[in-house]
């Protein structure tokens, strides 16, 4: 019997392979009930507060809807308009916090504001996104394999671009704890960090997982179920660092060579925002910059037959009701 109640859930690091499927299991059943209308206010009367120290919108909204969908109320807290870190300490705002809220999550930069605030709190603490980890997000990404394929034990899931940032990670433990083949096709300055690779080889022993990492990307995408990207440059990096990413990133571009070379019948996934096109500020600029129209994935595979990552978005609504419900109940 998996209980989770009271929990926190700050990085998959801390939770068994059992307790992530029943995560899944759980969010399974909640997006059935939302697809067939079915009332699921089961956390009626709760209310959860939303620290955002990032911008976001599939996570905030994920958090927002949700609470809603199961009965509560939400208090979103932006980048200003609080105290928080400004004049008063993430200790004290955790203290202050957990005696009007149900729940509290967090998105920010270290993940030992995140642990801080956990540690403080008497409420479960969810982490939305930190520079090291981003839980929620895996949640959704194994669903869509999940739907995709039908298990995920022995799965190959291959991430192209900079492997060591917080979805990069994140991956290689999902991977790692579900027993799947995670493959990191990056130049080798962009590895993920040792000591985590180290721990994730542990996990892998008794899971029966593999860890790859390449910096040839036909190499490392051979035999692949699921391609995944994120942004070259992520939040809370400077935009200085577009230049020398682009440089080293650049041949690591998901583009419709790269998908061929996956398993017939690949998906693509990517946790978005994505700059797939140059519609957007920070697209135009780059290409006025640099002469790039798409970054870290073509818009022929964005907008392609293999691309689930609509789907993906669509499940981050009911992973995130998922941990919500389970670690909030009676
Ligand atoms: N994938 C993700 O976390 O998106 P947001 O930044 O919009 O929340
Ligand atoms: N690596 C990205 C993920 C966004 C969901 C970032 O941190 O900006």
């Amino acid at each position: 019997m998996v209980d989770l109640r009271g929990r926190d859930f700050l990085k998959l690091l801390d939770f068994t392979p059992k307790e992530i499927e029943h995560l899944l299991k759980v969010s399974a059943t909640l997006k059935k009930q939302k697809h067939k209308g079915e009332s699921h206010r089961h956390l009626r009367g709760k209310q959860v507060v939303l620290l955002f120290e990032k911008d976001s919108t599939r996570t905030r909204c994920s958090f927002e809807a949700g609470a809603v969908d199961l009965g509560m109320q939400a208090t979103y807290i932006g980048p200003t308009g609080s105290q928080m870190g400004k004049k008063e300490t993430i200790e004290d705002t955790a203290r202050v916090l957990c005696r009007m809220y149900d729940g509290i999550e967090y998105r920010g930069f270290d993940q030992s504001t995140v642990e801080a605030l956990a540690k403080y709190s008497t409420v479960p603490v969810w982490n939305g996104l930190t520079n090291e980890f981003h839980p929620t997000q895996m949640l959704a990404d194994v669903m869509t394999i999940k739907e995709e394929f039908g298990d995920l034990k022995g799965r190959k899931l291959v991430f192209c671009g900079d492997a060591r940032n917080n979805v990069g990670n994140s991956l290689m433990v999902v991977c790692s704890k579900l027993g799947m083949h995670f493959a990191c096709c990056a130049p080798k300055a962009l590895w993920p960090n040792e000591e985590l690779v180290k721990t994730c080889k542990e996990i892998c022993k008794k899971t029966g997982a593999t860890i790859e990492m390449t910096e040839d990307i036909m190499e490392g995408t051979k035999d692949a179920d699921a391609l995944y990207t994120d942004v070259w440059v992520s939040m809370g990096e400077p935009m200085e660092l577009w230049e020398e990413r682009i440089k080293l990133l650049k041949p690591y571009q998901v583009n419709q060579k790269v998908m061929d070379n996956a398993k017939k019948g690949a998906i693509f996934l990517h946790c978005l925002p994505s700059f797939h096109n140059n519609e957007t500020t920070i697209g135009k600029e780059i290409e006025e910059k640099f002469g790039l129209k798409e970054m870290e994935v073509t818009d022929e595979v964005f907008e392609g037959p293999q691309s689930r990552v609509f789907e993906e978005a669509e499940n981050r609504l009911h992973t995130i009701k998922a941990v919500m419900l389970e670690t909030m109940k009676k």
